[in-house]
């Protein structure tokens, strides 16, 4: 039996997590005992409490409530939390998701302590330093030891940096092992698609009809933060909607929703407000996501998991940044980097409008990374 401590915190980790603890109920409960830590980075309801309650996974062990500040603080926090708990619970692995100043801080705390780091959606780059993503990510993936690939260019960025494919086992954070395993966010759509179908509400709550909306989500600091950019994103959707009429449905991050008053130009903020084809909504479910996902006509997102799932529901996605992780999308004509440009996300919309992508070919795996990635880490001996 190993055991391992996962550390989650904000909401695009609990629903990956959701995968993992998944599998390891229904085939290594006699195999691997997980400790859940939740840092508090989401807290709302609606951005942490809503996936336990909907996807079936464990309540947190811990839970650090350390909530928003600034990185240094909030990273600061959660290192400390951390800290106390791998001491306390000394596990075989610490197991982490993606980028986030959680990862960050499980990193940190982890690697002092000697516990192997387990980096799941490990080799992602956008090659742009400005984002606090991708310091993370470099930060996690230098002090892991497994070290999970999503995707066939995650696992080649993961080599031009300096990974070895021939390690072998043992393996140790000098020593890593790294693995291009498919995305476990996949595992999810796969698995709760026929649930939402048939449990979502959500169209008819908000009177959206199937394959007549654009939804769209934005929470990016660099297009939230910045009145120019995220005026440019809201007045095209505005326009896109009238222009077509076409309703847009925004599910928002509380960190957007509570910018809008502040970052848009008054005109921008009453037209969209005055708008009857634009449905800003608070963060909804997975399973609403999925939903929306699925009915959408297209996306328009800023965020790395809906670009995926707009893909995983064949739906073409339209990038509103300045360069995407997930370039197989790009690559297969299903998405268009446009940043937060209006002309090039109207263009955009036009484009897919009239071209929809026909071929969404396989490049996120087989739906069964969370398998994958158990039984490597048990194959593996402390060491
Ligand atoms: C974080 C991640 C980002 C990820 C996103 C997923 C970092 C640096 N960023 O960004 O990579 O894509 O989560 O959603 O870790 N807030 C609330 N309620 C909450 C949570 C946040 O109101 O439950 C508001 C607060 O005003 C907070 C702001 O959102 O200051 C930002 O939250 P934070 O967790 O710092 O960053 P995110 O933008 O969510
Ligand atoms: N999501 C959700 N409700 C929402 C918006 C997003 O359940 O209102 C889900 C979405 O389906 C995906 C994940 O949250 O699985 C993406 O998280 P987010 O966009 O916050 O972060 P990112 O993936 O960019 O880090």
């Amino acid at each position: 039996m190993i055991r391992i401590v996962t550390v989650i915190g904000a909401r695009p980790q609990i629903i990956k997590a959701a995968a993992l603890s998944r599998v390891i109920a229904s085939d290594y409960a006699h195999l691997i005992s997980e400790i859940i830590v939740h840092t508090g980075q989401h807290y709302d309801a609606n951005m942490s409490q809503v996936f336990f309650d909907e996807l079936g996974i464990p309540a947190p062990d811990y839970n650090l409530g350390v909530g928003s500040g600034t990185h240094g603080k909030q990273t600061a926090l959660m290192i400390e939390g951390i800290e106390k708990i791998l001491l306390e619970v000394r596990p075989d692995y610490l197991v982490l998701y993606g980028d986030t100043n959680s990862t960050l801080a499980g990193a940190i705390a982890a690697s002092k302590l000697r516990v192997p780091i387990v980096h799941i959606e490990a080799g992602l780059r956008s090659f742009n330093k400005s984002m606090p993503e991708e310091i993370n990510r470099i930060m996690c993936d230098h002090a892991s030891t497994l070290l999970f690939s999503p995707t066939a260019t995650g696992f080649n960025n993961l080599v031009s940096e300096g990974f070895k494919t021939n390690n072998l086992a043992p393996y140790t954070c000098d020593n890593p092992g790294i693995f291009h395993c498919g995305d476990i966010m996949y595992d999810n759509s796969l698995y709760f698609a026929g649930l939402a179908e048939m449990k979502s509400g959500i169209l008819a709550q908000w009177g959206l009809n199937q394959g007549r909306f654009i939804l769209g989500t934005i929470h990016r600091d660099n297009n939230t933060d910045i009145p120019g950019r995220l005026n440019a994103i809201f007045s095209a959707f505005d326009r896109i909607s009238r222009e077509h009429r076409l309703l847009v449905a925004l599910p928002l991050h509380p960190r957007t929703s509570g910018l809008l008053a502040k970052n848009l130009t008054p005109s921008v903020y009453n037209s969209v407000k005055e708008n009857p084809l634009i449905r800003v909504m608070p963060p909804v479910s997975f399973l609403d996501m999925i939903k929306l996902e699925k009915h959408a006509v297209m996306v328009v997102t800023d965020s790395g998991g809906v670009q995926k799932e707009a893909y995983y529901f064949s739906k073409p996605c339209i990038i509103a940044r300045p360069e995407t992780e997930w370039v197989e999308i790009v690559d297969a004509g299903a998405g268009i980097v446009t940043d937060a440009n209006e002309d090039g996300i109207i263009q955009a919309v036009n484009y897919f409008l009239n071209n929809p992508p026909l071929l969404y070919p396989p490049v996120f795996g087989d739906g069964k990374a969370a398998a994958f990635i158990c039984s490597t880490m048990l194959e593996q001996v402390r060491v």
